[in-house]
């Protein structure tokens, strides 16, 4: 077209939408587009009480528009019912079940080539093993102890293998030196990979490995033996689990599928592991979530994506937490599906937990059993001038005939009372965006159709 005819046009009929304005959901009254999607979406309702069923109806809008993204699994039945939406949607070409059988490989180590951003790969992966055991004011000086220790072993294994290497790591942290005296033991030395390593390191002039030739033989070995036992545990519980199978395969050797294929060519991965099955399955949904997180953050991209973290209080992790407040920026619409605001306490601690749900624009409360959630889902709702109708009734002196009179009070209240998150039934919630709140009824078979929670 001629510009003539171009500003003609934008004329008559205004500018072209921006493509993140195109609208996606009806809930009720409320429409949400492609941006108000990857402004972060909270479902909080008691067990059993809808989530995984609402959540089809958004999850079939994005699947209808194109988007690809990370679907981790916490539960077996998960895997089921995120690959029937896929195919519901035509879309099955574009579903990776990441499972063993399906012989999927990813290997994070294709885009992960420094070394700090492989310790903390695995101490996340270290996080979600350890089930929120460390949590508060010991929590960030394990983390950094658990990341020199990784750290450490990588620049050994870059500085003998020339590549980051699990297996290799494994193998260095193995023959490690307990103990000072036994470093000096010249049985220990011979054939030893780990010295070989330290050897090779002091030859170099690369200074994290001088520092990694170091910690081994003048940090670690010389550590109390609570703090050494304690780290020891947890990073032989990491390298074991993946230096044996199914994880060995899944995650060493030539990847069958990357995370550019997730954000640009509308590829949808399905965890097979699902966490709660298996040590495995909690390893397998870290290190993919980890590995999507980092990579949606790397760069602007033309298209949307999603990550839909069902159970989310398996999930939730330190990393995804700080990239939460920027991967909206990058067109990824992220969804966290949970029970009540304790199971979620639990894993993360109270603060994180505020600040984490806080960058949820879109939040739908169903049905709740938790008094104290559903005492926080009235607050996040707000209050406002509420009308209450009272009837009295008198009865005259004289007779028995009784008149009655109403009267309209107004007072300060919450828009939606504590109580009322108890009544709702399944399928029905109350959703907030920003000072907006509509009641939406998902439709249990037809995602999207009927009730008032509909695909646009
Ligand atoms: N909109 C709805 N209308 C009627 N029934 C529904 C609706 N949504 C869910 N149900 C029924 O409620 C049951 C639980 O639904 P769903 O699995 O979605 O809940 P959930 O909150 O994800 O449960 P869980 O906490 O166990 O994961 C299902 O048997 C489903 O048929
Ligand atoms: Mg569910």
């Amino acid at each position: 077209m001629n510009t003539l005819l171009e500003r003609i046009e934008s004329a008559l009929i205004g500018p072209e939408p921006s493509v993140s304005e195109r609208e996606m959901l009806q809930l009720s009254q409320l429409t949400l587009t492609r941006r108000s999607l990857t402004e972060g979406m909270l479902a909080i309702a008691s067990i059993g009480r809808g989530k995984t069923t609402l959540l089809r109806t958004p999850l079939r809008a994005m699947l209808r528009d194109g988007w690809g993204g990370l679907i981790p699994t916490v539960k077996d039945s998960m895997i089921a019912d995120m690959s029937e939406c896929i195919c519901a949607e035509s879309r099955d070409a574009d579903l990776i079940l990441f499972d063993d059988k399906a012989h999927s490989v990813f290997n994070p180590f294709a885009s992960i080539t420094d070394i700090n951003e492989a310790a903390a790969l695995l101490t996340g992966v270290s996080e979600a093993l350890n089930k929120g055991n460390h949590t508060g004011s010991d929590a960030s000086f394990w983390k950094q102890q658990l990341q020199l220790v990784f750290r450490h072993l990588f620049a050994l294994c870059q500085v003998q293998a020339g590549k980051l290497d699990l297996l290799l790591a494994a193998t260095l942290f193995d023959s490690r030196a307990k103990t000072p005296a036994e470093l000096q033991d010249p049985n220990w030395r011979t054939g030893n990979p780990m010295w070989a390593a330290i050897q090779s390191a002091r030859a170099s002039n690369d200074s994290d490995a001088g520092k990694a030739a170091h910690y081994f033989m003048e940090t670690f070995p010389h550590q109390s033996g609570g703090l050494q036992s304690s780290l020891v545990a947890t990073v032989e519980g990491v390298l074991d689990q993946l230096s044996r199978e199914p994880l060995r395969s899944l995650f060493s050797g030539e990847s069958t599928f990357s995370m550019r294929d997730l954000f640009d060519n509308g590829k949808i991965c399905v965890v097979g592991l699902p966490v709660l099955s298996s040590d495995s399955g909690r390893i397998a949904n870290a290190i993919l979530q980890f590995c999507f997180c980092r990579e949606a953050v790397k760069a602007k991209r033309d298209h949307h994506s999603f990550l839909i973290l069902d159970e989310g209080q398996e999930l939730v992790t330190t990393d995804l937490m700080e990239k939460m407040a920027v991967i909206r920026e990058f067109k990824v619409a992220v969804f966290f599906l949970t029970q009540n605001l304790s199971v979620v306490d639990q894993r993360i601690g109270q603060l994180a937990r505020e600040g984490l749900f806080g960058l949820m624009a879109t939040r739908i409360f169903g049905p709740q059993n938790h008094a104290a959630t559903r005492q926080w889902a009235a607050e996040q709702c707000g209050k406002g001038q509420q009308t209450a109708k009272s009837t009295s009734r008198s009865r005259s002196n004289r007779g028995s005939q009784s008149s009655s009179s109403e009267t309209l009070s107004s007072r300060w209240d919450y828009i939606c009372p504590p109580n009322q998150f108890a009544q709702l039934d399944i399928g029905e919630t109350i959703v907030l965006r920003n000072d907006e709140i509509a009641r939406v009824h998902w439709h249990p078979t037809h995602p999207g159709r009927g009730g008032s929670g509909r695909i646009i």
